[in-house]
């Protein structure tokens, strides 16, 4: 995908130079002057946890936890090994931004792994990659290679007492090995099932050692906290929404692709810079953040900013920055029967009401798309979702239901009318 804009992580990056992912194209760029400055000030490690808190990162991998206080979290005096781990295993349809990181600038990412590292007492890293990207794992083992060579990795970093090695994981192309504690099991070659929480990874992680886990675009924009300062990634963005951040933008718009924008950017912006509407069809509805996210009416995003707090006040949330473009001609309906069809085949089982509640969604709202829906079927889905959302061990049964409350809340009519008359509202021209 083309990355049309550029923030933090981008800027100066020639994505069409064959070589821009290499370790000399990133130095020339200013790659590693970050670690260089913490290694040769000896920063200690709570200034650096101080000014990633300073600099209001929040994850990017969907929750917009603050970063700095999770950091904070590793308890500091652990006598034994800590880890921290980065989650690109990128699942949420709609999301394609951290594979572009790994393609056209893996040191940044390598750089921020690093700094953490370094920062909460951590000996070694890993990297969980998505097992169907198969180009962007190669040639991340590949920048590892050339950040050894270069003695940023390995025994004693440039020549200082700091030692940290950081590996690549190959995933198994479920979605549910995102989710953290999943991704640990998986990690530690079981099953990716999630575990209870707590104990929280902080306490209890990988190998049942102290883990932080963050997504991977968060480790890449750390590189430019420590360099340039967090005041200054503080204000890329607006309060409380620290930074450029990256937006996958699909659906119809046209120009689809990544662009690192800052947080707090009008959407009516950023639809512009996608190139607006495809074939100058009206926008009628926009997942904000991954298809987990609550979808909103397009007139509703046409006055929102692109940030956690805009977003979350609207009733949706930022998520991933996974933004789904849909036109006047999608059919409500069937665009949720997809949705409900994904959860329902990615569903663990660990859990009854997420095991049996998502393929009892789809299957209701499939009849309801088919022609076939009955009476009652809206309370139906209702009351399914209440006995899902919060009753689990993690939030991929929220993540089902959210989109079905959503849907029938802002497009109720298409649902009704289909449930009626056995025909959509919409001639099914998008299906
Ligand atoms: C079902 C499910 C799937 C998830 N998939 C991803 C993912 O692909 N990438 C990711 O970074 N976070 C994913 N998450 C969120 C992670 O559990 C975790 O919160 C995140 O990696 C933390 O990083 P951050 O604080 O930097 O955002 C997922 C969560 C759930 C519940
Ligand atoms: S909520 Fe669903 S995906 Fe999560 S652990 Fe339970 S069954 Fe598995």
């Amino acid at each position: 995908m083309a990355i049309f804009v550029k923030g933090v992580i981008f800027e100066g990056v020639d994505t069409t130079a064959p070589d821009c992912w290499h370790i000399d194209a990133y130095m020339a760029r200013g790659g590693y002057q970050a670690l260089k400055k913490i290694l040769d000030n000896k920063m200690p490690q709570e200034d650096v946890i101080a000014e990633v808190k300073n600099s209001g990162l929040r994850g990017r991998g969907g929750a917009g936890f603050p970063t700095g206080l999770k950091w904070s979290f590793m308890p500091r005096s652990f006598p034994g090994d800590k880890y921290v781990v980065c989650n690109t295993d990128e699942g949420e349809p709609g999301t394609f931004k951290d594979r572009d990181i790994l393609l056209y600038n893996p040191h940044a990412l390598i750089e921020g792994m690093i700094i953490a590292g370094y920062a909460m007492g951590c000996k070694a890293g890993y990297n969980y990659i998505h097992g169907e990207i198969f180009e962007a794992y190669e040639l991340f083992e590949a920048a590892l290679d050339e950040a050894r060579k270069a003695g940023f990795l390995g025994q004693n970093i440039l020549g200082t007492d700091f030692s940290f090695d950081l590996f690549a994981h190959h995933g198994y192309g479920a979605y549910i090995c995102g989710e953290e504690t999943a991704l640990l099991e998986s990690l530690e070659g079981k099953k990716g099932q999630p575990r209870f929480k707590p104990p929280f990874p902080a306490s209890f992680g990988l190998y049942g050692k102290p883990t932080t886990i963050n997504n991977t675009e968060s480790f890449a924009s750390v590189p430019f906290i420590i360099r340039d300062g967090g005041q200054k990634f503080l204000e890329a963005g607006k309060p409380n929404n620290g930074g450029t951040k990256l937006f996958s933008i699909s659906g119809h718009v046209n120009r689809p692709g990544n662009y690192e924008i800052p947080l707090g950017t009008p959407f009516a912006t950023l639809l512009e810079m996608a190139g607006g509407m495809k074939d100058g069809k009206k926008l009628k509805a926009v997942i904000p953040g991954g298809s987990s996210a609550p979808v909103l009416p397009g007139e509703v995003m046409m006055e929102l900013t692109m940030d956690y707090d805009s977003i979350a006040k609207a009733g949706s949330m930022l998520g991933s920055g996974a933004v789904i473009v849909m036109n006047e001609d999608v059919c409500m309906v069937k665009a949720l029967e997809r949705l409900a069809y994904f959860y329902h085949e990615e569903s663990c089982g660990q859990c009854t009401p997420c095991r049996e509640g998502t393929g009892w969604l789809y299957k209701v709202i499939h009849r309801i798309a088919n022609g076939e829906g009955r009476e009652g079927d809206l309370e139906l889905l209702e009351s399914v979702g209440n006995n899902m959302a919060g009753r689990t061990i993690c939030a991929l049964a929220d993540a089902a239901v959210f989109p079905v409350r959503s849907f029938t809340k802002h497009f109720r009519h298409e649902f009704e009318h289909l449930i009626e008359h056995k025909k959509s509202l919409v001639d099914h021209k998008w299906c």
